[in-house]
């Protein structure tokens, strides 16, 4: 079998040109989605995160306002400024680009978002409505998964899922989504013995632990579907997941690649979250996501 690719560029593209136009009614009530962005110095590879992120808001109509805060800033000036934030009507989503430096605490940092504003969907609070499966913001990387599976036509439903990787980012929060989809779920890591075991039962296979190539061929059930969320740059150059994707696509059914696969996901569901924001400040869409079939 040669698995067949799910295209997140494409995808990403469809939900962005779908979204685009409720920007546009939106605009036409003189509603204008606002995000800001806070990035506490100046790591490399988080500055191009956030120079994406501000670039697709444009690509959709969301005005993206940049703050760019010194390394040195107080825990006690961050959150002010957060709290800043909280109260301009002219944001709707709040994102505080991660990591942050060591001598601030990231959870004081997410739990002061306000959680109408929380699109990155790490809040406790928005945590905890995981748990029931009806979502305020569902977390970007786990909700672009999700997208994925339904605008391929997967069920998850009476399936053994099994994700690798229990990060709060990824792992747990794309674990309970797969719960509330009636899926059997199982949830490893790095630390797992016998992964063998798991990956072989997966029908579907979340893998999110960021060591390059951990996942191949003969640890994959035939005809599963594979879907690859590590991002990993070898000293050679090369960016590669965490799946051995040219092994494991000679037995999967379907799967995703890397780039190109999850990562144009999580950017549009951020968009997605924000839109969704801007809607529900304007009570035009409801205050939560119902994932829950049970
Ligand atoms: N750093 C790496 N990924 C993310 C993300 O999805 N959101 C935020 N805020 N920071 C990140």
């Amino acid at each position: 079998m040669t698995a067949k690719l799910i295209d997140g560029k494409h995808i990403a593209q469809v939900i962005r040109d779908k979204w685009k136009l409720r920007v546009d009614e939106l605009i036409k009530k003189d509603i204008r989605p606002g995000l800001g962005v806070i990035i506490v110095g100046n790591d490399p590879a988080s500055l191009v995160y956030v120079g994406n992120k501000t670039k697709a808001c444009e690509s959709v109509g969301i005005n993206s306002k940049q703050y760019d805060l010194p390394v040195t800033i107080t825990e006690e000036d961050l959150l002010a400024k957060i709290d800043e934030l909280n109260n301009d009507p002219s944001i709707n989503g709040i994102l505080v680009q991660l990591p942050l430096p060591k001598h601030i605490d990231v959870n004081n940092v997410l739990a002061k978002i306000s959680v109408e504003k929380d699109v990155d969907g790490f809040h406790l609070y928005n945590m905890g409505a995981l748990v029931t499966g009806k979502m305020i913001f569902p977390p970007c990387t786990p909700y672009g998964i999700k997208c994925l599976l339904d605008y391929t036509n997967i069920d998850v439903e009476g399936k053994n899922a099994v994700v690798i990787g229990s990060s709060n980012i990824v792992g747990k929060p794309m674990a309970l989504m797969l719960l509330s989809m009636n899926a059997t779920v199982s949830i490893c890591n790095i630390y797992t013995y016998y992964l063998t075991q798991y990956t072989s039962l997966a029908d579907i296979l979340i893998v999110a632990t960021g060591v390059p190539g951990l996942i191949k061929k003969e640890m994959v059930k035939p005809g599963a579907v594979v879907i690859d969320v590590g991002i990993n740059r070898l000293p050679d150059g090369r960016l590669v997941g965490d799946v051995d994707f040219e092994g494991v696509k000679e037995v999967a059914s379907y799967i995703t690649p890397v780039p190109g696969g999850v990562g144009p996901m999580t950017i549009t569901m951020l968009l997605v979250n924000t839109i969704m924001a801007a809607e529900r400040s304007n009570k035009l869409a409801k205050p939560y996501i119902d994932f829950d079939r049970a």
